[in-house]
């Protein structure tokens, strides 16, 4: 994981634990209603993969549990991890992108239900995302992967040459020769594993996206209200398939992409179809960029774009989240996937607690406040949810006394105590247990392994019972009396 430079270490407090009255006078715990979007609180779990479907990305007992555990917390909104909208192999990453699918998922949100005792909405991430390679080894991409063209004959003064004995000659050259010859894209595909982009339009699967995935889209929303959910959550954030389109690296020349308007236009499309197959009572939000945090990416002012679009489409609620790009993500090690919170986008999207002078705790504050200020200006009351490091009631109930958002997410420090937000409501705040932002959870993400906290996974091993992780080490939900 990449820190700032300056490594100054934060350490997250509880600030003014309120009193049950308090919390029951506060903001937020007050309820919100927008449209079909009705929450008892403005208190919100975003999206976390936790790594516990099976290979065929069907619901298992364990997201079940994991579910289970987050909604014992009572939260206003819990959305379900970013979940695959397609019918194709991607490992244990949750899957609706066939009916087969909708049982399990049934499991999910019947679970949430009865543990949140009725108080917490379902939602559900949907996800696109396109074909990322694991980092090769340098021998075999150069001996099998690599098309060898006439460029390369070229760099190497070997016109005519065979491919073998092209071959041959990368073979012998050390790294720094090697990049001269290669292009960017092949560099890349070796130092990182080859990944695509909505830019390849020389491929046909690429080229029709914005045809293909409004109905995929659709297909996926339908499926999610027969399974319960209160409604889905589009991810047009971080680096996957539509914040590509959003993205101002997005240079696709077919209307659907360099203009703002353009690079809108998709997203857009994708929730009209979204919204036809689902009517107008049933909830359809999205979460997008507050700031991609990258060299020539979209920035605040074109998030204001986006999301007066958004806005104005009818989506009823827009979620900021920041950064989290392959673009500066380190190379992978041989064997390992590139993964998109490894650079600096990918500490703005997950900040640890070693960190720059301005901290860990908001820093997508500002960002989603500008936005929603825009929204407000423009006449739309659209909620919108805020993001990044909140981890007490004192900084909840800032971000919306200041208007800085409608609703507040805390991924990590729900992971680290799950019923937190009603400890804190009951006025037991006293015992909440305290996210660290040492980012072990986003270790074991980044390694695909079941996501759990340092903070209670070797804790109470010997409970009756007790799930634990495929290596048997870690148990997979918070201890009961957490
Ligand atoms: C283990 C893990 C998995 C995550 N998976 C997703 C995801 O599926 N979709 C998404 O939009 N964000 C995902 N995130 C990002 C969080 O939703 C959130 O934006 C980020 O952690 C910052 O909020 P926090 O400081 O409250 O943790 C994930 C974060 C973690 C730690």
């Amino acid at each position: 994981m990449w820190h700032p430079p300056q490594r100054i270490a934060f350490k997250a407090a509880p600030g003014r634990i309120p009193t049950r009255e308090e919390a029951a006078a506060s903001r937020l715990f007050s309820p919100l209603h927008h449209g079909p979007l009705e929450l008892s609180s403005r208190t919100w779990v975003p999206a976390m993969v936790p790594w516990r479907a099976d290979e065929e990305g069907h619901v298992t007992d364990a997201v079940v549990d994991w579910y289970a555990s987050l909604a014992s917390g009572q939260p206003g909104g819990i959305v379900i991890e970013a979940t695959g909208i397609r019918d194709v192999p991607s490992g244990p990453l949750l899957r609706i992108g066939h009916d087969r699918y909708i049982e399990g998922l049934r499991r999910v949100t019947e679970a949430i239900r009865r543990h949140s005792e009725g108080r917490t909405r379902a939602y559900v991430q949907l996800i696109d995302f396109l074909a990322v390679k694991r980092r090769p080894e340098r021998a075999k991409f150069l001996e099998r992967f690599l098309r060898i063209t006439d460029h390369h004959r070229d760099a190497l003064g070997m016109s005519g040459a065979s491919d073998q004995a092209v071959r041959e000659r990368l073979q012998a050259l050390d790294d720094d020769a090697l990049q001269g010859v290669l292009d960017a894209r092949e560099w890349e595909a070796l130092h990182k594993g080859a990944r695509e982009r909505v830019t390849d339009t020389a491929l046909a699967h690429i080229r029709d996206l914005p045809q293909v995935l409004p109905g995929l889209f659709a297909a996926a929303a339908r499926r999610a209200r027969e399974a319960g959910f209160d409604g889905v959550e589009l991810h047009y954030a971080h680096a996957y398939t539509m914040a590509s389109f959003l993205s101002a690296t997005n240079t696709r020349d077919d209307g659907y992409g360099s203009a703002l308007d353009a690079r809108l236009r998709l997203p857009l499309e994708v929730y009209a179809a979204v919204r036809a197959e689902v009517g107008a009572g049933w909830t359809v939000g999205c979460r997008l960029l507050a700031e991609e945090c990258i060299a020539g990416g979209s920035t605040l002012d074109d998030a204001i774009h986006f999301s007066l679009g958004l806005a104005r489409a009818g989506m009823d609620f827009l979620s900021f989240s920041r950064g989290g790009k392959f673009d500066d993500a380190k190379p992978p090690k041989v064997g390992e996937a590139v993964y998109p919170y490894t650079g600096v986008s990918g500490y703005e999207c997950m900040p640890g607690y070693l960190s720059d002078a301005q901290g860990p705790f908001g820093r997508n504050l500002a960002a989603t406040g500008a936005i929603r200020r825009a929204l407000r200006e423009a006449g739309l009351a659209t909620p919108v949810v805020a993001a990044g490091g909140i981890h007490n009631f004192e900084q909840a109930e800032a971000v919306l006394a200041e208007g800085i958002a409608d609703i507040v997410g805390s991924a990590r420090q729900s992971i680290a105590d799950p019923r937190w937000w009603k400890k804190l409501r009951e006025g037991r705040g006293g015992s909440v247990h305290q996210c660290e932002y040492k980012n072990y959870c986003e270790g074991l993400d980044q390694k695909h392994k079941e996501v759990s906290c340092q903070l209670w996974d070797r804790v109470a091993l010997d409970e009756p019972g007790l799930g634990r992780s495929r290596d048997g080490k870690r148990r997979l939900v918070a201890p009961k009396d957490w």
